[in-house]
């Protein structure tokens, strides 16, 4: 049987800690709901024409912080609905947030430290990871971040399971979200 879709009013914005799969449900998520999709990491590294990490090593963080801010921004003022992927710091900053809040649902992929360890060790291309020992890292990121990440409109448990599925569960939890919003009105 067909899943039922979800009728999105508003974008769907992806938040959670580096390696939960933003970018790689959210692609899948917006071609199932036949929506376009953006990741906001992707759509700097266009337009500053270099990677995350170099524009961190070249113009700091301060800088990228304030370009994820105006994409995010950017995104926000389209009328169409998008599945809009972030990096694991856009939620954190309250400026980034209350335009979240105002135009958007925020959704956090909640997934299990020692899933997101494994993934985000495998590769050396997240600047705040490559600045002492990984596993301590992110676990102070944890620490600081999942008080914020809970603020999220909907929260979903993932885990290392098939992405169909874990889009599935995605999709469920966007519906009860949209009829517990209906039944609020
Ligand atoms: C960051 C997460 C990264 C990227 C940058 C900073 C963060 O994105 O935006 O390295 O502050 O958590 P992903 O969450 O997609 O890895």
């Amino acid at each position: 049987m067909q899943q039922e879709l979800p009728i999105l009013s508003k974008s769907i914005v992806l938040v959670g800690l580096m390696g939960c799969g933003k970018s790689a449900l959210g692609k899948r998520l917006a071609k199932r709901l036949e929506v376009p999709f953006v990741d906001i990491d992707r759509h700097i590294e266009q337009e500053e024409k270099c990677t995350v990490t170099e524009m961190f090593a070249k113009h700091g963080e301060a800088y990228f912080r304030n370009a994820e801010h105006a994409a995010l921004k950017y995104y926000m003022q389209q009328k169409e609905p998008y599945i809009i992927a972030t990096g694991g710091g856009v939620f954190v900053a309250e400026r980034n947030r209350s335009l979240i809040q105002q135009y958007a649902i925020s959704l956090w992929i909640k997934v299990a430290y020692d899933v997101l360890l494994d993934r985000v060790s495998q590769k050396n291309t997240r600047p705040l990871l490559e600045q002492g020992n990984k596993a301590e890292i992110l676990k102070t990121l944890m620490d600081e971040r999942y008080p914020i990440y809970e603020k999220a409109d909907i929260t979903v448990e993932t885990s290392n399971r098939p992405h169909d599925q874990m889009v599935d569960k995605l999709i469920a939890a966007i519906i009860e979200y949209n009829g517990k919003k209906t039944n609020d009105e």
